[in-house]
């Protein structure tokens, strides 16, 4: 008779969390091969990583939860670990599974990040778009929130629906100068997105890889909030040439915020700016209140020694310009606080990536 069964080993590691992420090494495929003896179980975990803390950390994991089951028996665990593709520029790399390629004419992906949901991701994304644009640059925002996508809203675009190229690619939306794709032109208004698991790691796949994206200086990636399975599918596959981080100024969304960066770090995506959301409010007078607390981004960007692009005030008229279509950052910088406040993240942002090139 068998001491431990497949399903039991299986069950045992999918408690272990690829260091990082809220993701488990069975659910994400890293688990290979499972051969059961008498007393003996050989199993092979594959990882892609250049960190040499992530495969001993799941391996003293999946020791750790294999002895619990059941401790006589000896688990010879095969780290098989795989040096990921670097980020080369984005050439077109052969598509693989658990290799990071670019997009073809697309200079530079960036993906727009925090640990928290509502801090203010896509009206960040959405101003720094029309912000870099201004500035010259050509650029696209792929909507990468299956189950909120807001970007079509925000751009006033959500009745329009997009047509397929003769290759059967997606030809995206162009909305104030920007070339979107998101889940809202594909859905009724109101209808809930019923994908699950596998088939919204499709869909991210499709919309990054056959849209018809064109020549793009940037291209900014809306990423949902959290570190879950759609975030861990974008950092495994695509090679990001950075991440922008959105927070708040309170702790508990620095907290998530910190969370956000490990997983990038862990995957070696470099941190290209925090941004603090809702810093201030500017009051009729012109003073300034920090309603949620003082400058908790800042000191967190230089404590982790990462670019802090700016505070962006709390103001009506931020919300209204997502709501309306009709994102702040189109006024003129010199006449709106928050327009000034997003150009000149745009502006720190070129700046970094300037450095990094
Ligand atoms: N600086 C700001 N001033 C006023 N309102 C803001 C500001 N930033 C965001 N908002 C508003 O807060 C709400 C949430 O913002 P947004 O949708 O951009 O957050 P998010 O992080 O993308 O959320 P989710 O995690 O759900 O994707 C929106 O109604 C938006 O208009
Ligand atoms: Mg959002």
């Amino acid at each position: 008779m068998q001491m431990i069964t497949e399903e039991q080993i299986k069950a045992a590691l999918s408690t272990v969390k690829y260091p990082g992420f809220s993701r488990d090494i069975v659910s994400f495929g890293l688990v290979k091969e499972i051969s059961i003896g008498d007393a003996q179980v050989d199993l092979t975990i594959q990882v892609q990583t250049s960190d040499a803390k992530v495969p001993e950390q799941i391996y003293l994991g999946a020791q750790e939860a294999l002895a619990q089951v059941n401790s006589e028996i000896a688990y010879r665990i095969n780290m098989d670990v795989q040096a990921p593709a670097q980020s080369t520029g984005n050439t077109n790399t052969q598509a693989a599974t658990g290799t990071k390629t670019g997009i073809p004419g697309v200079k530079s992906i960036i993906a727009v990040a925090s640990g928290k949901g509502g801090v203010g991701k896509s009206t960040t994304t959405s101003n720094l778009a029309i912000a870099l644009a201004k500035k010259g640059l050509k650029v696209g925002i792929c909507d990468c929130d299956l189950y909120g996508p807001s970007i079509a809203h925000m751009f006033g675009a959500g009745d329009q629906q997009p047509s397929a190229n003769a290759q059967d690619q997606i030809i995206p939306i162009k909305a104030h100068g920007i070339t979107l794709m998101s889940m809202g032109f594909l859905l009724q208004h109101d209808s809930p997105v019923i994908v699950r698991g596998p088939l919204a790691t499709r869909y991210i796949q499709q919309f990054l890889r056959q849209v018809e994206w064109g020549e793009l200086d940037v291209l900014l990636l809306d990423l949902p909030p959290g570190t879950g399975d759609i975030q861990l599918t974008i950092v495994q596959t695509v090679a990001l040439d950075g991440s922008v981080i959105v927070t708040t100024p309170q702790e508990i969304a620095l907290i998530d915020a910190r969370k956000a960066i490990t997983m990038f770090s862990k995957v070696n995506v470099p941190i290209v700016g925090l941004i603090e959301n809702m810093a201030y409010f500017i009051c009729k007078q012109g003073e300034r209140y920090q309603i949620f607390g003082k400058g908790g981004g800042e000191e967190e960007a230089k404590r982790l020694k990462i670019p802090f692009l700016g505070g962006i005030p709390i103001d009506p008229t931020t919300c209204e310009g997502g709501d309306f279509g009709t994102p702040i950052s189109l006024l003129d910088p010199t006449k709106s606080a928050p327009s000034e406040a997003f150009h000149r993240a745009a502006d720190g942002l070129i700046d970094v990536m300037a450095k990094q090139a």
